[in-house]
């Protein structure tokens, strides 16, 4: 949520730099985006918000900057996901204090907003954000204390929260300062020019050889020789590599579209070189250190948002298959719930971006209580991946559609391998490592099977589009499908849908069922084919329309429409069957003229909580 990016060069190319990289950061928040350049004299501002254009882009920030004012070294940027005050220019960053004389790019939310506010007295605020009273908070110690590295430091101390932000002085166009507590700050150096950004997004067009990760409670001076670190106002040194991928658009229209079309290739890297078919038991180098203490836990407790937590879900299911106890909780409700937990239980994080608030906020409240805790990261160096003491790299490459369609395949590829490392530990023998092994090889040109039926599901989602309302249906394994697809329509179709365990229907929901009632149902050749299939027969009974994803004959009478997907052992199904709802969600929304990869009102990395 919320993207900073500031840019000190020697090459007078911040104007350029700075717009190029917020415009990477899109993804981040796209209700607004802002711009500051020092240009030694004078600081120059310029804003953008859905107020002036409901769908601006970065090109339309950049056509409000003048071309004749481009040799600029000192500049920052901000794209915006609104907390504290609506979707308004004024809103928008970078804001400054009442003197004009720091400018503020921030990403979290200061949580005792009040004292603060309370602490600075009168003053007449132009906007609503909580980042315009932390720069006049600033401001404020500054005129007390005559340092800006000082007057951060005390800022760092009183705000609560998760915060991250940077500050320019107007005065000072050789440096910027920055500071983080409970958010991400990554510094790089390339030849004579600094940047700092909140997100590895913005170093896209940089070939950075030295970053570093900025701690909590840490500040640091960034100027155009690098940067120095202060915590509690002592220097500090400390570097952590980490590898950035890549990803531009290609062929394709959106990040979205080519990341459900490469999930071939991810999936495939997910397990490239740790399926070890000689003794069934996946190498996962990341896990290595702490193989032993893993064996000793009795119960596995994953926790995710969203999607990820729809990835927890299989987790749960799966490790139960494997006789392995396990639980899944969704983050945000997590630490205001009495779970009850041993001391030896492990915890398993899982997360795409690695820097969503409300799993960090477990991470923190678990760490306090010392168990175990593990990453499922999709980004290297992220927080997540920094703040767990062992994990699993599922990856996935770059993701930037807002909408979780490549990571979450390579979730489940790598709760799989997870789980089977674990068998093999405990009960599981050796053959049954095997053959699973052997199914998961098989996994990336069975997506490819799915990704070439891409215009039959097309066709099926034009047909259907007059529906306003969906039940994404499904039993066991395929219940969590039934929940992905739901979340996938929502997000970016905004078509009402609802997922149920495929029994539960005559509980309740099937008194919504008529003529303009849609149900996907996820019923592939399992132990619940059966089953699933009376409830169908329920459905239409009651003149329900279905749409069927299976991998076996069905009676075409039964289902309005049948999408096929090829077959797997039963628990591997998801991987398989998530596929045409990505599709069905991603053409959905095409056809209904939404943009898929900037759904109205979310963000794709959600760093508050
Ligand atoms: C998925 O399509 C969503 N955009 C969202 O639910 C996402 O999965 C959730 O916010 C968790 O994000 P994370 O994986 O980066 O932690």
């Amino acid at each position: 949520m919320c993207g900073i990016f500031g840019y000190i060069g020697t090459d007078g190319r911040a104007i350029n730099s700075v717009l190029y990289s917020i415009g990477l950061l899109e993804h981040r928040g796209y209700d607004s985006m802002g711009v500051a350049f020092n240009m030694g004299r004078e600081v120059e501002l310029y804003k953008i918000s859905q107020e002036d254009k409901e769908n601006f882009n970065i090109e339309d920030l950049k056509r409000l900057v003048p071309k004749r004012k481009r040799i600029c070294n000192n500049g920052i940027g901000h794209t915006r996901w609104a907390t504290f005050g609506g979707k308004t220019t004024k809103n928008a960053h970078p804001h400054h204090d009442f003197n004009k004389l720091f400018y503020f790019v921030h990403n979290g939310n200061v949580e005792n907003l009040d004292d603060i506010k309370k602490e600075l007295g009168k003053g007449s605020f132009y906007s609503e954000t909580d980042s315009e009273v932390i720069v006049n908070l600033i401001a404020k110690y500054y005129r007390e204390m005559n340092s800006l590295e000082k007057a951060v430091s005390k800022v760092l101390k009183k705000i609560e929260g998760a915060n991250a932000f940077v500050v320019m002085d107007a005065n000072k166009p050789e440096q910027l300062i920055a500071a983080n507590k409970g958010g991400t700050i990554i510094l790089g150096k390339e030849n004579g020019n600094t940047i700092v950004a909140s997100d590895l997004a913005a170093f896209e067009p940089f070939t950075i050889k030295n970053r570093h990760i900025l701690k909590d409670n840490e500040i640091v001076e960034i100027t155009k020789q690098g940067w120095k670190i202060y915590e509690d106002e002592k220097v500090k040194k400390a570097a952590k590599e980490i590898n950035e991928p890549n990803s531009d658009l290609g062929e394709y229209k959106f990040f979205m579209e080519k990341e459900i079309f490469e999930q071939k290739y991810t999936m495939a890297n997910a397990i490239r070189g740790r399926l070890i078919t000689e003794t069934g038991i996946p190498k996962l180098g990341g896990i290595e250190n702490i193989a032993r203490s893993l064996r000793k836990v009795k119960t596995f407790h994953f926790i995710g948002c969203g999607t990820a937590y729809n990835a927890c879900l299989y987790a749960k299911f799966l490790f139960n298959r494997f006789g392995i106890a396990a639980s899944a909780s969704i983050a945000s409700e997590f630490c205001y719930r009495h779970s009850v937990f041993a001391p030896d239980d492990a915890f398993i994080f899982i997360s795409q971006s690695g820097e969503t608030a409300d799993t960090i906020e477990v991470i923190n409240e678990i760490k306090i209580k010392g168990n175990i805790c593990l990453g499922i990261v999709n980004v290297p160096g992220s927080r997540i991946w920094r703040e767990t003491d062992a994990g699993i790299s599922i990856r996935a490459g770059k993701e930037k559609g807002v909408a979780s369609t490549k990571a979450f395949i390579s979730q489940l590829a790598s709760i799989v391998m997870l789980a089977v490392f674990l068998a093999r530990q405990r009960n599981m023998t050796i053959d049954t490592g095997q053959r699973i092994f052997r199914e998961l090889e098989l996994i990336p040109d069975k997506i490819q099977e799915i990704l070439n039926q891409a215009n039959l599901i097309r066709k099926v989602v034009n047909k259907n589009s007059r529906f306003t309302n969906y039940y994404f249906l499904g039993r066991y394994f395929n219940y969590i499908t039934a929940e992905e697809g739901s979340l996938k329509l929502k997000e970016i179709s905004y078509v009402h849908a609802e997922a149920y365990p495929l029994g539960e229907m005559k509980h309740g929901p099937l008194a919504l069922i008529d003529k303009d009632f849609c149900s996907v149902v996820i019923i592939p050749d399992d132990s619940v084919f059966k089953k699933s299939l009376v409830n169908i027969h329920e459905i239409k009974a009651r003149n329900g329309k279905v749409l069927a994803i299976t991998n076996k004959k069905m009676d075409v009478n039964l289902a309005d429409d049948i999408i096929f997907v090829p077959r797997t052992i039963d628990y591997l199904s998801p991987l398989l069957t998530t596929i045409p709802l990505q599709l069905f969600s991603y053409y959905m929304a095409l056809k209904l003229k939404r943009n898929p990869d900037k759904p109205r009102n979310l963000a794709k990395t959600v760093t508050v909580s």
